[in-house]
């Protein structure tokens, strides 16, 4: 076994290191713009994960984010707090609909997913109710990749199906597009009322499972199903929240208050790992006790890291001052009318946006190595995954990059359309 010297030490996420060819090495970032060591300029399709909606290196963000290094990068959250975690605590929860107003901050979108399950689950102990601790999730679904969270993904297509004898079993579902489905959600509802302690889901789009979207209906069926079951609704936006579908948070637009919800990725502006799970009096009501034992128990080290905490306030003043919502909703116009006619492309199976998220699908897996080769080719930084290309800009993008970038996903579908005979 031989590795390049480069490649020796470090095991990167998702990637056959056998197989994969030397990732690229960055230097420096710039609103939508990654540089490479090599001098060239990459336009960024994907806001490093769907982080970084305000652009890179906002000097808002910058600003915010140095004052409070010099201040205090870190400080424990046991038995301390601080003014950057309990404004943003508070900020979240005004910003939240309905009254999703206790704050429980961690640092990745996985362990706020974790912190989601445990609460939910804690809550039925809590109440004195054994045996309710199965949740109830969507095939397509993606979640994270710690336990619990890979538990609630799709168990057959997911990137976690090989663990399957290595997780709790939970119960699918299909997604209540149809009479049928609902009729199926409903009765899985009723068959597992006793066990389940929580229905999760992820609000409009099921990001990493294909960028598979669901009108808001769907998502409204989801948690009527839910209450009239009696059970607690996990929204995880972790993808979605901070403006990606065209409103603040996903579930505004199907008119519905989670139980609970996930936010992290965008919510530092893509600066630094942070994350919440935010959770409704009612639920928050389960742990407020006498009995100390009935405290949520869990305190992940750098919960609350001022520094991400700074960037995070910092993040909702932009959203505060600048148009986001508009910029999503005009990117959501461009993509549908850039997109939109690869229906027609030989081996097009789908096209799909939503807010400022727009995806292709082909008919069949592409090989994903020649597909990322000819996107790189155009100068633009696109992570195709399974059998979709996908464009998920920041929200601050101008016209000249969202077009360069729409043209080449165009161009490369195109050029890799089946010759018809
Ligand atoms: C909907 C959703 N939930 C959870 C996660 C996991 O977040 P993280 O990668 O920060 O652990 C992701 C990541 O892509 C996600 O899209």
């Amino acid at each position: 076994m031989t590795r390049d010297a480069p490649a020796r030490h470090l095991w990167r996420p998702y990637t056959q290191m056998r197989l994969a060819p030397p990732p690229l090495e960055a230097v420096a970032t710039r609103g939508t713009r990654i540089v490479l060591a090599d001098g060239r300029e990459l336009v960024d399709g994907i806001a490093s994960w769907w982080t970084a909606v305000h652009g890179y290196n906002h000097p808002h963000i910058a600003q915010a984010v140095a004052d409070q290094l010099a201040r205090m990068p870190h400080v424990m959250f046991g038995g301390l707090t601080h003014q950057p975690a309990e404004r943003l605590a508070a900020r979240l929860a005004a910003l939240l609909p309905g009254d999703l107003d206790h704050v429980f901050l961690s640092d990745s979108g996985s362990v706020a997913v974790e912190v989601a399950l445990k609460m939910a689950a804690q809550m039925w102990i809590n109440r004195g109710v054994s045996g309710r601790t199965k949740v109830l999730a969507f095939r397509g679904g993606y979640h994270g990749d710690t336990m619990g969270a890979m538990s609630v993904c799709d168990p057959e297509e997911g990137m976690h199906r090989r663990f399957g004898a290595y997780l709790p079993t939970q119960i699918f579902c299909d997604l209540p597009r149809g009479a049928v489905e609902t009729a199926a959600l409903d009765a899985a509802l009723a068959a597992h009322r006793d066990t389940l302690a929580a229905v999760i889901v992820e609000p409009l789009v099921q990001g990493a499972g294909g960028m598979r979207m669901h009108p808001p209906e769907v998502l409204a069926t989801v948690a009527r199903l839910a209450r009239r079951h009696g059970l607690p609704l996990i929204a995880d936006e972790i993808f979605t929240g901070f403006g990606r579908t065209g409103s603040l948070f996903a579930c505004e637009q199907a008119g519905i208050v989670p139980d609970i919800l996930c936010l992290s990725k965008a919510l530092t502006g893509g600066t630094m790992a942070l994350a919440a799970t935010v959770a409704r009096t009612e639920v928050f009501a389960a742990f407020w006790s006498e009995d100390p034992a009935a405290a949520l128990m869990h305190g992940p080290t750098f919960m609350a890291n001022p520094l991400a905490c700074a960037a995070a306030n910092a993040s909702l003043d932009l959203f505060e001052a600048e148009p986001r919502l508009t910029q999503a909703r005009a990117i959501a116009d461009r993509l549908a009318e850039g997109l939109e006619p690869l229906r027609r492309v030989p081996g097009v199976a789908d096209v799909r946006v939503l807010g400022a998220i727009g995806a292709v699908q082909f008919a069949r897996m592409p090989d994903l190595a020649v597909l990322k080769a000819k996107l790189l080719a155009q100068g633009v930084w696109v992570r195709p995954f399974g059998d979709i290309v996908y464009l998920t800009p920041a929200l601050t993008i101008d016209a000249a990059d969202l077009d360069r970038l729409i043209q080449a996903v165009a161009a490369t579908v195109t050029a890799l359309a089946p010759a018809s005979t």
